[in-house]
């Protein structure tokens, strides 16, 4: 599984030219992205990228890469990120690693966002995979209402869960907020349900990612698969 997300990896970079401003992405197969990048850079490719957490920052500095921020440059030329479910519209769920709010962030401010996975990511449908939603702490029994609420209005319903880390504590993400991970099975409708968690003041960001995603490009046992929204 490892080499096929390195294999992603390898592909997305072929995309990457001097002088381009990159958004770096979170997760594991992000990071081999990042750290194949490093390589080039070493080399002398000249980019330069915007780290979608702290976790990644840390390890494009290892690697080389050289970062800036949002703050200093107004747009990215391309996003290369993982996702925890691609459909074929090319509409994600993403924030397993719990950076969703950044990585909405930088995809959005990107010309183009290039999603690499292994193939397992593919699906017909969103949804199996728990739906992560950052929320605020506070008023959190509030919150999950009304998105118990947008649940139902659009057509899907199940459990919620704060998210925990390994040591048993409340997660919490590089902006200080708690995730709610849903456990909804089958998102009809996923452009309606973004537009409704949006509404929801004590959400900051949820993981559906609708129309950012421009490429996917999928690794799997018979090779690579290169898919761009239809
Ligand atoms: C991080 O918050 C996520 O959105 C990741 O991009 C996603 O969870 C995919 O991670 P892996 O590449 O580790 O599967």
């Amino acid at each position: 599984m490892d080499e096929l997300k390195r294999q992603a990896a390898a592909r997305a970079l072929e995309q990457v030219r001097d002088g381009m401003r990159l958004g770096l992405g979170t997760g594991s197969t992000a990071r081999h992205f990042v750290e194949l990048l490093g390589a080039r850079v070493r080399a002398g490719l000249d980019v330069v990228g915007v780290p979608t957490s702290e976790a990644t920052r840390a390890h494009a500095l290892a690697s080389g890469v050289p970062l800036t921020t949002l703050d200093e440059i107004d747009r990215l030329d391309l996003t290369v990120d993982g996702a925890d479910e691609i459909n074929p519209e090319l509409d994600l769920i993403k924030g397993g690693g719990g950076a969703l709010l950044r990585e909405k962030i930088v995809a959005s401010a990107s010309d183009r966002m290039i999603v690499i996975a292994d193939d397992s990511k593919w699906v017909d449908a969103l949804g199996h995979f728990p739906l992560p939603v950052e929320v605020i702490p506070f008023g959190i029994a509030a919150t999950q209402r009304a998105m118990a609420n947008a649940f139902r209005e659009s057509g899907v319903s199940g459990q919620m869960m704060v998210r925990t880390a390994k040591d048993g504590h409340v997660f919490v993400t590089d902006g200080g907020h708690w995730i709610v991970d849903a456990h909804l099975g089958r998102i009809q409708d996923a452009r309606r349900l973004a537009a409704l968690l949006s509404a929801i003041p004590g959400v900051v960001e949820h993981g559906l990612f609708v129309g950012l995603a421009s490429t996917a490009i999928l690794a799997g046992a018979q090779g690579i698969r290169v898919v761009d929204r239809p």
